[in-house]
């Protein structure tokens, strides 16, 4: 486990390894602008052949991070992003996780006529 997940700073040896930062004075309405922002990358991404993995790993290390980037202190770093393309052969990429059924996490209210 813990071999697995080193490998999230090695950005699971993809190509191109990216960090999301947010102005810290934004607050939750921005924060879930921004997931949506980085799900369209991670969606443009794929109409490319690419593929990604969103890492909140990395916001532990925000601060090893700053001082590396030079991100300034008035930006909160959100995580971190691998982007590449998936290896087929690799035993962790046959995971599938299965889906909870809509009926699950959604409630539907109203006339039904
Ligand atoms: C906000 C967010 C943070 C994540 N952080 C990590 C991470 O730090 N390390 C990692 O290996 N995967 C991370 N993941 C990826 C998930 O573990 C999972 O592999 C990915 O969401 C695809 O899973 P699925 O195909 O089952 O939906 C994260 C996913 C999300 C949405």
């Amino acid at each position: 486990m813990k071999a697995q997940r080193a490998q999230n700073y090695l950005f699971f040896g993809a190509p191109v390894g990216m960090f999301f930062t947010i102005d810290a004075r934004l607050e939750i309405g921005s924060w879930l602008d921004y997931g949506m922002f980085i799900q369209n990358i991670m969606i443009g991404a794929r109409a490319h052949g690419l593929h990604t993995c969103p890492q909140a790993a990395f916001a532990d290390y925000h601060r090893i991070i700053r001082a590396h980037l030079g991100i300034p202190q008035d930006h909160t770093v959100i995580c971190g992003l691998s982007l590449g393309y998936e290896d087929k052969a690799a035993v962790v990429n046959r995971l599938r996780t299965d889906r909870a059924p809509v009926s699950e996490f959604a409630r539907f209210v109203g006339d039904e006529s």
